[in-house]
């Protein structure tokens, strides 16, 4: 990524790392997300595995593993994130067993001699990688044989979100939910549908599954959303469910979590 805006990136995950875990918390998807992709983690049976968390933020899911029994190296270009991470490290009894590193998770994988059992990306880091298959063949460097890789990534269409602009009568956000949103979503995100990430990473990793999150309930910018429908939701909730592991409705998704394991 070019420095410029790698720059870009990192200073505004320094301003919003102080509330960054406040808005996660009170946000109904993201922390429908967050047990999702613990969940997952869960079964890898991460106890004793070696980690690496790319983009790690404030930590929660090194945090977690670690609690596990894993050692984690946690990287991210974000100071005010690996500090927010590492003062909750303190407290924690998994803590002593994460590393936290500030880099470029590009540059952190070129330089990478280490090999660990799993590498895990929740919550978008991806999305800031513009050249996925050079990502691709620095993640199977660095992961021993068999390992897997486990990110969770924004989608480039959204079912849920076309139908909540339609809703509100934003017609234009609609059209774009259907067929692109990097037309409208914050700039510096490559948005990619889970056909199109799974071809970019196939040179060195095989599909096990992908997990749709936001394919009925509104997606996490659409928050607001929530009181409207509020009727709805048990119903919206338990559709999310059955939908979370179908191929045509991940496509659809607002976040996929994707599971590969190394060629
Ligand atoms: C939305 S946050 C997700 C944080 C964490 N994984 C979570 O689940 O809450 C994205 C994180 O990725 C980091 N990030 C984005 N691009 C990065 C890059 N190229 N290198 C390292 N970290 C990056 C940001 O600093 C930020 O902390």
């Amino acid at each position: 990524m070019k420095k410029e805006k790698l720059d870009e990136v990192r200073d505004f995950h320094n301003g919003i790392a102080g509330k960054y875990d406040e808005l996660l918390q009170k946000n109904r998807f993201s922390v429908i997300l967050r047990s999702l992709f613990q969940k997952i983690l869960s079964e890898y049976g991460p106890g004793g595995k070696t980690v690496l968390d790319l983009g790690c933020g404030t930590g929660d899911d090194a945090l977690f593993i670690s609690e596990s029994g894993a050692v984690v190296t946690a990287v991210d270009i974000s100071q005010n994130m690996l500090d927010a991470a590492q003062n909750k490290s303190r407290a924690s009894i998994g803590g002593k067993n994460i590393r936290f590193v500030k880099s470029d998770i590009e540059r952190f994988l070129n330089d990478n001699n280490t090999k660990y059992d799993l590498l895990i990306s929740n919550f978008d880091a991806i999305n800031y990688i513009e050249d996925i298959p050079a990502f691709s063949n620095g993640a199977a460097c660095a992961l021993k044989p068999g390992g897997s890789l486990i990110i969770t990534v924004l989608n480039k269409v959204c079912l849920s979100e076309f139908f909540y602009s339609l809703l509100t009568f934003r017609f234009s956000r609609a059209y774009w939910a259907l067929l692109n949103r990097n037309k409208y979503l914050v700039n510096g995100l490559w948005l990619r549908s889970p056909g199109e990430m799974k071809k970019l990473l196939a040179e060195n990793f095989t599909l096990v599954s992908a997990t749709g999150v936001g394919i009925f309930i509104p997606p996490h910018n659409l928050e607001g959303m929530y009181g409207k429908i509020s009727f709805l939701l048990p119903a919206l909730l338990q559709a999310e469910k059955l939908g979370r592991r179908n191929r045509f409705f991940c496509n659809f998704s607002d976040h996929y979590i994707i599971e590969m394991v190394k060629k």
